[in-house]
């Protein structure tokens, strides 16, 4: 049994004694995962990906002209697809960037350095299998470094987790390093949940996924057809949130804990929250964190932003 393996079920085990019960959404990211998530950001009602793949085509030349040549390091890569302009952008003039992503998808990272390695064989790829945190010591050996967090990922932590996040990656970045963020921004409850709640039910493959694992690699027996994808957005937090609601009972047994959970029918478990943001803000955030905004994009519809910040000065909100 592998670390990551150990971790999942200990994971699961806090999540289903909590109350109300939630799991963790980094394991949503196994390969099959990885490889939904890629279809999500197809599908015509998941705007994020292409809003933020065409504000990148836009302004990767004049996010390279602020930054000058730079490491780029981009957390929860998966494709890299959208990363392809900055890629452009950089290898001007003979110049061989060196590209540093960072997955927990083992299966997603190889992916996407043999496309990288095909594409773009001028680019110098180093691959991290790891979570985005055990990555960050490595950031002043980068520096000048740019470090990357596209699709809104950060949304995907809640406020506490997102406080600890950007503590310790301002930490872990040298004085003149550049952070590229993608937020997505508040908007209408309508568009927000139409996303979420795709019509080909691709997202719903997406949550049902999670139990699929817990079967392939922590031996459940938990039965998937009775997991129904519930994805509201709650206005007043600001964000989506992605319940399982199970249609009938379950004994989920698990190992770790020599414990079985029974979940009754009619029982909604919170798989995911996905934050949206107010742009203002987020900057006034970030600022605390020594995060100063150098640029913003954003697209014509307001959508969707791209924050080029830097890091300015030593700042540590938490100890
Ligand atoms: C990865 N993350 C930014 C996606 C989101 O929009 O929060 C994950 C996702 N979950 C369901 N659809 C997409």
């Amino acid at each position: 049994m592998n670390n990551l393996h150990t971790d999942f079920e200990k994971s699961v085990a806090m999540g289903m004694k909590s109350q109300p019960r939630k799991l963790e959404c980094q394991f949503l990211y196994d390969a099959r995962g990885s490889a939904i998530y890629e279809q999500i950001c197809n599908q015509p009602e998941y705007y994020l990906t292409r809003t933020e793949a065409s504000i990148l085509a836009k302004y990767a030349e004049e996010i390279h002209k602020h930054t000058g040549p730079v490491t780029l390091i981009e957390l929860g890569s998966g494709s890299s697809i959208k990363t392809n302009y900055l890629f452009n952008a950089y290898s001007k003039n003979g110049v061989s960037p060196c590209y540093v992503p960072v997955d927990i998808s083992d299966s997603a990272l190889r992916l996407a350095s043999q496309e990288i390695n095909q594409n773009h064989p001028q680019i110098q790829v180093i691959g991290i299998n790891s979570t985005y945190e055990s990555a960050f010591p490595l950031f002043s050996a980068a520096s000048p470094a740019m470090i990357i967090f596209l699709g809104s990922t950060i949304g995907n932590l809640t406020g506490e987790e997102t406080d600890q996040f950007l503590d310790w990656l301002s930490f872990n970045l040298s004085i003149g390093d550049y952070f590229l963020l993608g937020i997505d921004l508040v908007k209408s409850k309508h568009i927000l949940e139409a996303a979420y709640n795709d019509a080909a039910g691709v997202t719903e493959q997406f949550t049902c996924n999670y139990f699929v694992r817990m079967n392939r690699e922590l031996g459940c027996s938990i039965d998937v057809n009775s997991v129904r994808h519930v994805a509201h957005y709650n206005t007043e937090q600001c964000q989506i949130e992605i319940h399982a609601e199970f249609t009938q009972p379950q004994e989920i047994f698990l190992q770790e804990v020599k414990e079985y959970f029974t979940v009754d029918a009619g029982e909604k478990i919170l798989i995911e929250i996905s934050r949206k943001f107010h742009l203002n803000k987020m900057i006034n955030y970030l600022k605390e964190f020594g995060l100063e905004p150098c640029e913003t994009f954003t697209d014509e519809r307001g959508w969707f932003s791209l924050l080029l910040l830097r890091k300015i000065q030593d700042h540590r909100k938490t100890s």
